[in-house]
């Protein structure tokens, strides 16, 4: 006799009756189940991966500073049919028809992130961080060059220039000049990088860390800008554990004519939970800022552009202008984001992340490791693995090994290629949000130091140390799985899906629906 077909959903539903607890289910958790019930019918193979997942991230520390752990409302939020809908264009003024209720959610996600930001205008459409900045960068192009342009030579839009005129404007704006942080000091790739098309598009122009303290040097970007002058003058980065003085970058900007961009891609959280305040939140200074929704705000995979009134019209052309039709499930869940964002609960969220981050610098200190900048206050801790005598690399291998998640990363002035460096970049925004404090940080930077600290190069083929092979004791890694376990253990994520049995459910055997309860 063939096994009697289980829906996981039904399985759920009964195993929760015989256990009395009818009463408590989470809508949340039947609707995870659900989906990967529906899933599994067409592609088994696809739901095992999402399990798989939950099991990875079960299992491992994430102190990758870019990544979080969204809610379960927005993730379900995406799980929808508002994928099927095309809406080029912004709200009421689209190229589609039958707009109505996308135009209801994105008027919704934009006055939640103007109201979380205090910001004049939000645009929600951009579909990733990278987007956003070709986005704001177009946006300024047009406000600031392309406009002036076509008001200079007399006609309304660019489509009433004859071709010489039409010439010129296009010369004008692919000869621009964008001053950003180096990528070497901490900055983005869509900051002027020669491997993204930002360099390719403008003249790009980066200022460094200092030397001397791997700190932002505000007296030499001012030179640097005074001699540069650029059309705009970018601040933000993906890897520097220190508060921008925006104050101090617009007056800059102000004294060389050009537009301020903050891509706060990173911080953004600690902006919306209050933890960013003063001079060190980019929105009362900045022309345009651009972020992710995914780092530090804790919400879906997707970026924002906010900006002043003068640039608003400009970055709603966002789309058709630069990118594709916007993704309408992601505006919904971006919604629920800012709408999280603006709970209390999110200020003490975006604190703890810098409070949790400094411990974890000091403990790391503690323990022997190098500190870039002897601390942090903002969610990010960068350790130079130098002194411990491996690469970045063989210390992201060797802690991964050991259940750690975390990127390498250049440091300032590394000697070491982009693809060895000699850091790693470790964040708090994840950890946090599973509720870990200090003691935990502590724990955490006892890890680390247990696996660098027994962990030495390989060899080569010819004999030489490698910079990419690593070796590390069985024991320290025994040692420090067993502490990340307990650590773990005490903190899972996602606590009310209950992996056994997913597990049982979705990675048993290719044909889920074969699996019993
Ligand atoms: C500062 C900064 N800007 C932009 C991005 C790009 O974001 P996305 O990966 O969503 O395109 C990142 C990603 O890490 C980032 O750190």
């Amino acid at each position: 006799m063939s096994t009697p077909r289980t829906s996981p959903v039904s399985a759920y539903l009964d195993a929760c009756q015989s256990s009395g607890g009818l009463e408590k289910l989470d809508p949340s958790v039947i609707a995870y189940i659900a989906a990967l019930e529906s899933v599994a019918r067409v592609a088994p193979g696809i739901a095992r991966s999402t399990v798989q997942e939950l099991a990875d991230q079960r299992a491992n520390i994430k102190l990758i500073a870019s990544e979080n752990y969204s809610s379960l409302s927005t993730q379900l939020a995406m799980a929808n049919l508002l994928t099927d809908k095309y809406a080029e264009g912004i709200s009421r003024k689209r190229y589609y028809a039958g707009c109505d209720n996308v135009d209801a959610i994105e008027d919704f996600a934009c006055a939640q992130a103007c109201k979380l930001f205090g910001a004049d205008h939000a645009y929600v459409q951009p579909h990733s961080g990278a987007d956003a900045n070709i986005i704001a960068f177009w946006a300024i192009l047009s406000a600031r060059v392309e406009t002036p342009t076509i008001q200079e030579f007399g006609a309304k839009s660019a489509m009433g220039l004859d071709d010489a005129q039409w010439a010129e404007l296009r010369r004008r704006v692919g000869n621009q000049r964008l001053l950003a942080m180096d990528f070497s000091s901490g900055g983005h790739l869509t900051h002027g990088y020669r491997m993204n098309v930002s360099a390719k598009m403008f003249e790009a122009h980066g200022y460094t860390v200092s030397r001397k303290d791997s700190l932002l040097d505000y007296d030499e970007i001012e030179k640097q800008a005074l001699d540069v002058k650029p059309l705009i003058l970018l601040a933000g980065y993906s890897a520097y554990p220190r508060r921008i003085d925006f104050e101090r970058m617009r007056a800059i900007a102000d004294k060389v004519g050009a537009v301020l961009m903050v891509d706060m891609a990173h911080f953004a959280g600690l902006v919306a939970g209050g933890a960013f305040e003063g001079v060190h939140n980019p929105i009362p200074y900045a022309h345009v800022v651009t972020t992710t929704t995914h780092k530090t705000l804790r919400g879906p995979r997707g970026g924002l552009v906010l900006c002043t009134d003068e640039f608003a019209d400009h970055v709603d052309r966002g789309c058709p202008m630069v990118q594709g039709g916007p993704l309408p499930h992601v505006m919904g869940a971006k919604a629920l984001c800012f709408t999280e964002a603006l709970e209390p609960s999110f200020k003490t969220y975006a604190g703890n992340v810098i409070d949790n981050a400094r411990s974890l610098a000091e403990a790391c200190m503690s323990e022997g490791l190098g500190v870039l900048t002897n601390g942090t206050d903002n969610h990010q801790v960068i350790l130079d693995v130098t002194n411990q005598g491996v690469s970045g690399r063989q210390a992201e291998a060797a802690l991964r090994e050991c259940r750690v998640t975390s990127n390498r990363n250049a440091i300032p002035f590394d000697k070491n290629s982009p693809l060895v460096t000699s850091g790693l970049r470790l964040g708090t925004p994840a950890v946090t949000t599973l509720g870990m404090g200090s003691a935990e940080m502590k724990e955490i930077a006892a890890i680390l130091k247990g696996i660098l600290g027994a962990t030495e190069p390989g060899v080569t083929r010819d004999g030489k140390p490698s910079k990419i092979e690593h070796v590390t004791a069985d024991d320290a890694q025994l040692a420090a799985t067993g502490r990340v376990d307990a650590l773990l253990g005490r903190f899972p994520v996602y606590p009310e899906l209950d992996l056994d049995f997913l597990e049982r459910h979705f990675c048993a055997s290719d044909d889920p629906a074969a699996a019993t309860g």
